[in-house]
Protein backbone atom coordinates (compact mmCIF):
# COMPACT_ATOMS: atom_id res chain seq x y z
CA UNK A 1 0.00 0.00 0.00
CA UNK A 2 3.01 2.19 -0.18
CA UNK A 3 1.72 4.44 -2.85
CA UNK A 4 0.47 8.07 -2.67
CA UNK A 5 -2.38 7.38 -0.67
CA UNK A 6 -0.79 6.48 2.15
CA UNK A 7 -1.10 8.96 4.89
CA UNK A 8 1.23 7.29 7.35
CA UNK A 9 3.78 4.51 7.68
CA UNK A 10 5.00 3.21 10.95
CA UNK A 11 8.00 0.57 10.39
CA UNK A 12 9.04 -2.13 12.86
CA UNK A 13 7.97 0.61 15.57
CA UNK A 14 9.31 -0.41 18.66
CA UNK A 15 9.58 1.16 22.29
CA UNK A 16 11.03 -0.47 26.06
CA UNK A 17 10.03 0.74 28.72
CA UNK A 18 13.22 -0.38 31.04
CA UNK A 19 12.57 -4.23 31.27
CA UNK A 20 9.44 -3.95 29.45
CA UNK A 21 9.25 -4.23 25.79
CA UNK A 22 5.39 -2.24 25.60
CA UNK A 23 5.63 -2.27 21.63
CA UNK A 24 7.63 -4.54 19.70
CA UNK A 25 8.72 -3.88 15.91
CA UNK A 26 4.79 -2.84 15.15
CA UNK A 27 4.50 -2.41 10.88
CA UNK A 28 1.62 -0.45 10.54
CA UNK A 29 -0.03 1.74 7.70
CA UNK A 30 -2.71 4.43 7.27
CA UNK A 31 -4.36 5.45 3.98
CA UNK A 32 -6.27 8.47 2.98
CA UNK A 33 -9.50 8.23 3.87
CA UNK A 34 -9.10 4.98 6.07
CA UNK A 35 -10.79 4.39 9.27
CA UNK A 36 -8.44 1.43 10.92
CA UNK A 37 -8.79 0.15 14.36
CA UNK A 38 -6.27 -0.75 17.00
CA UNK A 39 -7.68 -3.23 19.26
CA UNK A 40 -5.73 -5.38 21.93
CA UNK A 41 -6.43 -6.93 25.08
CA UNK A 42 -5.52 -4.41 28.44
CA UNK A 43 -1.44 -3.15 28.44
CA UNK A 44 -1.53 -4.80 25.01
CA UNK A 45 0.46 -1.24 23.82
CA UNK A 46 -2.54 0.59 22.22
CA UNK A 47 -1.65 3.70 23.90
CA UNK A 48 2.17 3.56 23.83
CA UNK A 49 1.96 2.77 20.20
CA UNK A 50 -0.36 6.39 20.07
CA UNK A 51 2.10 7.85 21.60
CA UNK A 52 4.80 6.93 19.13
CA UNK A 53 2.63 7.70 16.60
CA UNK A 54 2.49 11.62 17.73
CA UNK A 55 5.50 11.80 19.03
CA UNK A 56 4.51 11.71 22.66
CA UNK A 57 7.09 9.39 23.21
CA UNK A 58 10.46 8.15 21.26
CA UNK A 59 10.77 5.34 19.51
CA UNK A 60 13.55 2.83 21.05
CA UNK A 61 13.66 2.13 17.12
CA UNK A 62 11.70 2.11 13.80
CA UNK A 63 10.71 4.41 11.30
CA UNK A 64 7.52 6.93 11.17
CA UNK A 65 6.53 8.54 7.87
CA UNK A 66 3.35 11.13 7.69
CA UNK A 67 2.48 12.35 4.31
CA UNK A 68 5.95 11.62 3.22
CA UNK A 69 8.10 13.20 5.44
CA UNK A 70 10.58 11.34 8.39
CA UNK A 71 8.61 11.90 11.53
CA UNK A 72 10.27 9.26 13.87
CA UNK A 73 12.05 11.38 16.86
CA UNK A 74 9.92 14.58 15.84
CA UNK A 75 7.98 15.81 19.03
CA UNK A 76 4.20 16.02 19.18
CA UNK A 77 4.36 19.70 17.55
CA UNK A 78 6.10 18.63 14.60
CA UNK A 79 3.75 15.91 14.12
CA UNK A 80 0.55 17.52 14.31
CA UNK A 81 1.66 20.39 11.81
CA UNK A 82 2.19 17.29 9.76
CA UNK A 83 -1.37 16.12 9.85
CA UNK A 84 -1.93 13.86 12.92
CA UNK A 85 -3.86 15.05 15.40
CA UNK A 86 -4.60 12.92 18.61
CA UNK A 87 -7.15 12.52 21.95
CA UNK A 88 -6.24 10.71 25.01
CA UNK A 89 -7.74 8.11 26.98
CA UNK A 90 -9.08 10.24 29.79
CA UNK A 91 -9.94 13.41 28.06
CA UNK A 92 -8.26 16.22 26.24
CA UNK A 93 -9.61 19.84 26.75
CA UNK A 94 -8.77 22.41 29.34
CA UNK A 95 -11.74 22.35 32.14
CA UNK A 96 -11.33 25.45 33.09
CA UNK A 97 -12.36 26.95 29.82
CA UNK A 98 -15.51 27.47 27.42
CA UNK A 99 -16.19 25.39 25.08
CA UNK A 100 -16.15 27.90 22.60
CA UNK A 101 -12.23 28.36 23.92
CA UNK A 102 -11.66 25.05 23.61
CA UNK A 103 -12.52 24.43 20.33
CA UNK A 104 -10.51 27.64 19.59
CA UNK A 105 -7.77 26.30 20.85
CA UNK A 106 -8.35 23.37 18.30
CA UNK A 107 -9.07 25.86 15.66
CA UNK A 108 -5.93 27.85 16.16
CA UNK A 109 -3.47 24.74 16.11
CA UNK A 110 -5.12 24.50 12.36
CA UNK A 111 -4.17 27.81 11.35
CA UNK A 112 -0.64 27.62 12.37
CA UNK A 113 -0.24 24.53 10.49
CA UNK A 114 -1.69 26.35 7.89
CA UNK A 115 -4.82 23.97 7.21
CA UNK A 116 -7.25 26.77 8.67
CA UNK A 117 -7.02 30.19 7.02
CA UNK A 118 -7.13 32.66 9.79
CA UNK A 119 -10.39 34.27 8.16
CA UNK A 120 -12.35 30.88 8.13
CA UNK A 121 -11.61 30.58 11.91
CA UNK A 122 -15.23 31.53 13.06
CA UNK A 123 -16.79 29.20 10.56
CA UNK A 124 -14.38 26.70 11.46
CA UNK A 125 -15.16 26.72 15.21
CA UNK A 126 -18.83 27.02 14.37
CA UNK A 127 -18.19 23.54 11.94
CA UNK A 128 -17.07 21.23 14.68
CA UNK A 129 -19.56 22.80 17.25
CA UNK A 130 -22.17 21.67 15.09
CA UNK A 131 -20.58 18.21 13.78
CA UNK A 132 -20.66 17.09 17.42
CA UNK A 133 -23.41 18.41 18.83
CA UNK A 134 -22.37 21.07 21.02
CA UNK A 135 -24.41 23.83 19.80
CA UNK A 136 -26.31 25.68 22.65
CA UNK A 137 -23.06 25.03 24.84
CA UNK A 138 -20.74 27.09 23.50
CA UNK A 139 -20.99 29.38 26.80
CA UNK A 140 -20.36 26.55 29.21
CA UNK A 141 -17.41 25.73 31.49
CA UNK A 142 -15.72 22.51 30.17
CA UNK A 143 -15.72 20.78 33.63
CA UNK A 144 -19.42 21.23 34.18
CA UNK A 145 -20.90 19.24 30.85
CA UNK A 146 -22.34 16.07 31.14
CA UNK A 147 -19.30 13.45 30.36
CA UNK A 148 -20.54 12.61 26.92
CA UNK A 149 -20.67 15.76 25.94
CA UNK A 150 -17.02 16.07 27.53
CA UNK A 151 -15.68 13.16 25.26
CA UNK A 152 -17.62 14.94 22.49
CA UNK A 153 -15.66 18.52 23.02
CA UNK A 154 -12.25 16.82 23.09
CA UNK A 155 -13.09 14.85 19.89
CA UNK A 156 -14.12 18.58 18.36
CA UNK A 157 -10.91 20.40 19.42
CA UNK A 158 -9.49 17.64 17.21
CA UNK A 159 -11.63 17.96 14.23
CA UNK A 160 -11.03 21.83 14.38
CA UNK A 161 -7.14 21.60 14.23
CA UNK A 162 -8.43 20.12 10.24
CA UNK A 163 -5.26 17.26 10.73
CA UNK A 164 -5.32 14.66 7.69
CA UNK A 165 -5.56 11.61 10.52
CA UNK A 166 -7.28 11.84 13.61
CA UNK A 167 -6.45 9.50 16.35
CA UNK A 168 -8.83 8.76 19.01
CA UNK A 169 -7.84 6.75 21.84
CA UNK A 170 -11.18 5.02 23.70
CA UNK A 171 -13.58 7.63 22.57
CA UNK A 172 -16.53 5.88 23.41
CA UNK A 173 -16.25 5.14 27.19
CA UNK A 174 -19.11 5.96 29.05
CA UNK A 175 -21.42 7.14 26.33
CA UNK A 176 -24.80 5.99 25.66
CA UNK A 177 -26.24 3.79 22.98
CA UNK A 178 -27.62 7.22 21.10
CA UNK A 179 -24.64 8.68 21.58
CA UNK A 180 -22.12 6.06 20.09
CA UNK A 181 -24.21 5.61 17.27
CA UNK A 182 -23.99 9.83 16.37
CA UNK A 183 -20.32 9.71 17.34
CA UNK A 184 -19.84 6.77 14.54
CA UNK A 185 -22.11 8.94 12.14
CA UNK A 186 -19.64 11.61 12.70
CA UNK A 187 -16.62 9.34 12.04
CA UNK A 188 -18.50 8.30 8.83
CA UNK A 189 -18.53 12.20 7.62
CA UNK A 190 -15.09 12.63 9.10
CA UNK A 191 -13.79 10.63 6.04
CA UNK A 192 -16.31 11.38 3.53
CA UNK A 193 -17.02 14.94 3.18
CA UNK A 194 -13.62 16.29 5.20
CA UNK A 195 -11.62 13.38 3.57
CA UNK A 196 -10.15 12.56 6.84
CA UNK A 197 -8.65 9.33 8.01
CA UNK A 198 -9.42 7.87 11.28
CA UNK A 199 -7.39 5.47 13.90
CA UNK A 200 -9.31 4.30 16.81
CA UNK A 201 -8.52 2.56 19.89
CA UNK A 202 -11.56 1.23 21.38
CA UNK A 203 -12.78 -1.39 23.87
CA UNK A 204 -16.38 -1.31 22.26
CA UNK A 205 -16.01 -4.16 20.01
CA UNK A 206 -19.29 -4.09 18.38
CA UNK A 207 -18.54 -0.19 17.30
CA UNK A 208 -15.30 -1.52 15.94
CA UNK A 209 -16.52 -3.93 13.89
CA UNK A 210 -19.28 -1.78 12.33
CA UNK A 211 -17.11 1.38 11.61
CA UNK A 212 -13.41 0.42 10.42
CA UNK A 213 -12.30 -1.11 7.34
CA UNK A 214 -9.48 -2.38 9.23
CA UNK A 215 -8.22 -3.34 11.96
CA UNK A 216 -5.13 -4.24 13.82
CA UNK A 217 -4.68 -6.56 16.75
CA UNK A 218 -2.26 -6.15 19.09
CA UNK A 219 -1.19 -8.45 21.96
CA UNK A 220 1.96 -8.50 24.15
CA UNK A 221 3.08 -5.04 22.13
CA UNK A 222 3.10 -6.45 18.79
CA UNK A 223 0.66 -6.82 15.77
CA UNK A 224 -0.84 -10.38 15.69
CA UNK A 225 -3.31 -10.06 13.09
CA UNK A 226 -4.42 -7.75 10.71
CA UNK A 227 -7.53 -7.72 8.34
CA UNK A 228 -11.03 -6.46 7.61
CA UNK A 229 -13.39 -6.83 10.76
CA UNK A 230 -15.22 -9.92 9.33
CA UNK A 231 -11.58 -12.09 9.38
CA UNK A 232 -10.02 -10.34 12.64
CA UNK A 233 -13.85 -11.91 14.12
CA UNK A 234 -13.33 -15.15 13.11
CA UNK A 235 -9.48 -15.58 13.23
CA UNK A 236 -7.95 -18.56 16.10
CA UNK A 237 -5.25 -15.69 16.69
CA UNK A 238 -7.61 -13.01 17.90
CA UNK A 239 -9.83 -15.32 19.69
CA UNK A 240 -7.23 -16.88 21.61
CA UNK A 241 -5.08 -13.56 22.71
CA UNK A 242 -8.98 -12.28 24.38
CA UNK A 243 -9.56 -15.17 26.15
CA UNK A 244 -9.69 -14.54 29.48
CA UNK A 245 -10.52 -11.47 29.00
CA UNK A 246 -13.72 -9.90 29.77
CA UNK A 247 -14.62 -8.65 26.25
CA UNK A 248 -17.26 -9.89 23.41
CA UNK A 249 -15.23 -9.94 20.25
N1 LIG B 1 5.48 5.33 30.77
C1 LIG B 1 5.53 4.00 31.03
N2 LIG B 1 6.53 3.48 31.77
C2 LIG B 1 6.60 2.15 32.02
N3 LIG B 1 5.71 1.24 31.54
C3 LIG B 1 4.68 1.72 30.79
C4 LIG B 1 4.54 3.10 30.49
N4 LIG B 1 3.42 3.26 29.72
C5 LIG B 1 2.91 2.04 29.55
N5 LIG B 1 3.65 1.11 30.20
C6 LIG B 1 3.41 -0.33 30.19
O1 LIG B 1 3.40 -0.75 28.84
C7 LIG B 1 2.40 -1.74 28.61
C8 LIG B 1 1.45 -1.25 27.54
O2 LIG B 1 0.68 -0.18 28.08
P1 LIG B 1 -0.39 0.63 27.22
O3 LIG B 1 0.24 1.05 25.96
O4 LIG B 1 -0.96 1.68 28.11
O5 LIG B 1 -1.47 -0.52 26.93
P2 LIG B 1 -3.00 -0.40 26.42
O6 LIG B 1 -3.26 1.02 26.02
O7 LIG B 1 -3.09 -1.37 25.29
O8 LIG B 1 -3.85 -0.84 27.59
C9 LIG B 1 1.76 -2.00 29.96
O9 LIG B 1 2.37 -3.11 30.54
C10 LIG B 1 2.05 -0.72 30.73
O10 LIG B 1 2.09 -0.97 32.12
MG1 LIG C 1 -4.70 2.48 26.66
Amino acid sequence: MDNESTLLTGQRLSKQFKGLLAVSGVDIEIAEGEIVGLIGPNGAGKSTTFNLLSGFLKPTAGRLTIRGVDMSGAVPEQVSKQGLVRTFQHGSYLPSMTVHDNVLIGCLGGIRSGRVKTADRRRNIDDAIGLFGLAGHETDIARNLPHGLQRLLSMAIAFAARPALICFDEPLTGLNQTEVAGTLDVYRQLTSTHRMSILLVEHNMRAVMSICDRIYVLHHGEIIFTGTPDTVKTSDVVLKAYLGEAHDI
